[in-house]
């Protein structure tokens, strides 16, 4: 018998600090830094995002999403046997966000604490993080390697801007968002598709690292935004058409594009390509802003929640980042 992995739940969590565009911008204006509302929405459609405070981590904003989409999937800590966090923030430089996160749903209770001993780890590929952490969640699954996984994107991408920067520090927010994968005789996950070109690492990155105890180099966010663009829209098309081939679908069955939610223009022109009309799209970037590998989750998380994203649907997931990172996941809810 084939074994596939299925989505059983969803969850997602926003910090409750929410800063509109015009409370940005006058945040800006106070450290002389000039942009508008006007120009981050025509730009962008962004109209607000979240920031964590300083006491929050990626793995708090993780254990709040993880949390919703366990009770989503009617599945207690105890059951999941995989986590995988895709983060390009994490807690620490090590032990992974996954390690930490653990062992908060462990505290729980005493029933919970049965999650100890799960395997858990991050992946690092930037806005395509989650779409990666699927691919190897299910590829798990499918090998028979884990049963049940929780797998979350969840970023704290405010810490790593620098408001000076007018260009960058008005497109990204903070959130998490995760899905219970579970093995299953039925898709699911149908097929996926990821890549990455290293020749791309400076047109997005955050160049700084520790070395000996000192911070080398810039931590802050660095991006070349039309490059981006521009990379961005060919490679989306290109991993949709083949986790598409590879699934054996056509464009006309997608019922719904969860897209990265980095800039309402790349994802209008994604849909254009792939002749889907933005009925059909779930958009948060106006709410979220880009949230990096937590938006894809956070998008599908808020579908399935408002009830425009139904079991039996077939959802088109992909994404693109820094590295160059790029992929597609094709799956039946
Ligand atoms: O998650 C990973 C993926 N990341 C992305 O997908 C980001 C991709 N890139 C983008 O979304 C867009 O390139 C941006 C939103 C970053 C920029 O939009 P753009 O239409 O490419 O603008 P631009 O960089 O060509 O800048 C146009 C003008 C420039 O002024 P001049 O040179 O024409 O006088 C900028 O200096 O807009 C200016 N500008 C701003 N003005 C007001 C740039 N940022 C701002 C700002 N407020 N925040």
């Amino acid at each position: 018998m084939t074994r596939f992995s299925r989505i059983t739940g969803t969850g997602s969590f926003l910090p409750p600090r929410r800063l509109t565009n015009a409370d940005l911008v006058a945040d800006l204006a106070a450290r002389g830094v000039e942009t508008s509302d006007e120009w981050i929405v025509e730009r962008t459609g962004i109209h607000a995002r979240h920031f964590a405070d300083d006491a929050m981590a990626t793995s708090d904003l993780g254990f709040e999403a993880a949390c919703r989409a366990l009770d989503a999937a009617g599945r207690r800590p105890q059951d999941i046997d995989l986590i995988i966090v895709a983060t390009s923030t994490p807690d620490m430089v090590f032990p992974s966000t996954a390690a930490i996160l653990q062992h908060k749903l462990a505290q729980l209770d005493e029933d919970a604490a049965g999650i100890a001993g799960a395997a858990a780890f991050d992946v690092q590929a930037v806005c395509t993080g989650f779409i990666y952490a699927l691919t190897v969640a299910d590829a798990m699954i499918r090998a028979g390697n884990a049963r049940r996984a929780l797998v979350i994107g969840a970023e704290v991408f405010s810490r790593l801007l620098d408001f000076q920067d007018r260009t960058t520090c008005v497109l990204f927010g903070d959130g998490a968002g995760a899905v219970v994968l579970e093995a299953s005789e039925q898709p699911g996950i149908r097929s996926s598709d990821i890549h990455a070109d290293g020749k791309h690492v400076g047109i997005l990155c955050v160049p700084g690292h520790v070395r000996n105890g000192v911070i080398s180099g810039d931590p802050l966010l660095k991006m070349d935004g039309q490059a981006v663009f521009k990379l961005a829209v060919g490679l989306l098309e290109s991993a949709a058409r083949q986790a598409l081939a590879k699934g054996g679908l056509q464009d006309s069955d997608i019922d719904w594009l969860i897209p990265h939610q980095a800039n309402i223009r790349i994802i209008q022109s994604t849909a254009r390509k792939l002749k889907l009309p933005m009925e059909k799209v779930v958009l948060t970037v106006h709410d979220h802003g880009n949230t990096s590998a937590a938006s894809i989750p956070l998008a599908l998380d808020h579908g399935v929640r408002t009830g425009l994203v139904k079991p039996g649907q077939n959802l088109l997931l992909e994404g693109v980042g820094g590295g160059f990172t790029w992929g597609a996941v094709l799956l039946t809810l």
